[in-house]
């Protein structure tokens, strides 16, 4: 029996990639720090569990497609805090940030259509353009330069009459940046020049670090055609597995298609809808204290990373990862080798390949994603175990 040809092109998700390698060390025994995967370790808000325990419906129904009333309102309070106003039918819930990128997908592209990345990007980008047939003009950024974009008549060669969108995510999964306001202006000034949408994964938005702000664009309002925000409670409020996203979009046209691929899988899921909908009660101060926790770990890792003879690295800005280019030849063997043949005092190390974050072939193979959502002092383990690691294998494996 045949599988079609769209899921031949898919492939393994790289931060998932390693798992029979780590799992084959933990059967023997070996504790490993986990920093390939983005999920928070900080605990999920008790609101968001007591809202669901004081669900007394006698059956649980499939929700309305477009999401439940009142945790569309929360999102549109929570906007308007934000100083961007959305109406009701601008906003439908989805099975997280995901299948809001895979309906927004969807609604734009036909097989064989364009679209606008700066590589590297968040892997299941990748996934979702494989799956579509959508081909990526990937704009290179390097490690050297904190992975900004280049100037606007760079980005501009690489969009053609069939390139539809420009999707980022902003803070980056994986690189840590945070976009500037002239890079926004200039992502702005393209797709009204070329007609493009603007796909802007904010789902990161609370982390930014020092004096930075993640500017939403949903601040451009004369770009309300073009833009489509993709959103998350996953980071937001540490809650990954309640699958809670939305998009976000005053393009009409747009949210209508978006509507009818919701009603073809029905709702989202009922009870979390509501445990979400209390999450957006959280005061302020949630955010300091998640994001005071991020930054202390963000400066660890930083530290004991531009310590190591060899790697190059700038200060990551937002969101909880780094994308650190390592003195190795492949990453991935190396990630696989700490795995399989390294350990200090029975604990090692896993990360994510930085291959998998890219468009260009050959590109990111010494690279690793490093994500931080592990405490200070796990993290301070693991960045030695990386340190000495580093020094074996090239002192050893690679020489
Ligand atoms: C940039 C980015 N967008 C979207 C997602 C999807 O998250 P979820 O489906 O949990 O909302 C992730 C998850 O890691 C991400 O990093």
């Amino acid at each position: 029996m045949e599988l079609s040809n769209r899921i031949q092109r898919l492939k393994t998700s790289p931060t998932r990639k390693l798992n029979p390698y780590s799992e084959e060390a933990e059967r023997k025994g070996i504790k490993i720090y986990h920093l390939n995967i983005g999920q928070p370790d900080i605990e999920t808000p008790k609101l968001f569990f007591e809202a669901i325990e004081k669900f007394n419906g006698k059956t649980l129904g499939y929700a309305h497609s477009r999401g439940i009333k009142p945790l569309i309102q929360k999102i549109q309070e929570y906007y308007d805090k934000m100083g961007i106003h959305y109406e009701e039918d601008e906003i439908v819930i989805t099975y997280g940030g995901s299948e809001a990128v895979l309906f927004t997908m969807l609604a734009i592209f036909d097989e064989g259509d364009e679209i606008l990345v700066a590589e590297p990007y968040y892997a299941n980008y990748n996934s979702f353009c494989d799956v579509l047939n959508v081909k990526r003009n990937a704009v290179r950024t390097y490690a050297e330069n904190g992975f900004h974009l280049p100037n606007r008549d760079e980005i501009e060669k690489y969009i053609t009459p069939k390139t539809k969108a420009y999707m980022f995510s902003n803070p980056s999964n994986p690189t840590g940046v945070v976009s500037t306001k002239q890079e926004l202006d200039d992502i702005a000034y393209l797709s009204k020049k070329h007609n493009m949408y603007i796909i802007s994964d904010e789902v990161y938005r609370e982390f930014v670090y020092g004096d930075r702000k993640a500017i939403s664009f949903g601040t451009y309002k004369d770009l309300a055609e073009n833009v489509i925000i993709i959103d998350s409670i996953s980071k937001r409020f540490s809650a990954c597995g309640a699958r809670i996203g939305c998009i976000i979009s005053k393009n009409k046209n747009f949210m209508n298609a978006v509507f009818r691929e919701c009603q073809m899988r029905l709702s989202a899921p009922t009870l979390e809808m509501i445990g979400a909908a209390a999450l957006y009660d959280l005061p302020s101060e949630y955010f300091e204290i998640a994001r005071k926790e991020y930054d202390n770990r963000r400066k660890i890792l930083f530290e004991e990373l531009t310590k190591m003879d060899g790697v190059i690295v700038k200060e990551p800005e937002g969101a909880f990862y780094v994308l650190a280019k390592l003195p190795v030849k492949n990453a991935e063997n190396f990630a696989i080798w700490l795995l399989k043949d390294f350990n200090i005092n029975g604990e090692t190390v896993m990360f994510a390949p930085g291959e998998g974050f890219y468009a260009t072939a050959g590109l990111g193979v010494d690279e690793v994603r490093i994500c931080y959502s592990l405490d200070s002092e796990d993290l301070k383990s693991a960045m030695n175990i990386l340190k000495e690691g580093l020094i074996k294998y090239r002192k050893e494996v690679e020489r």
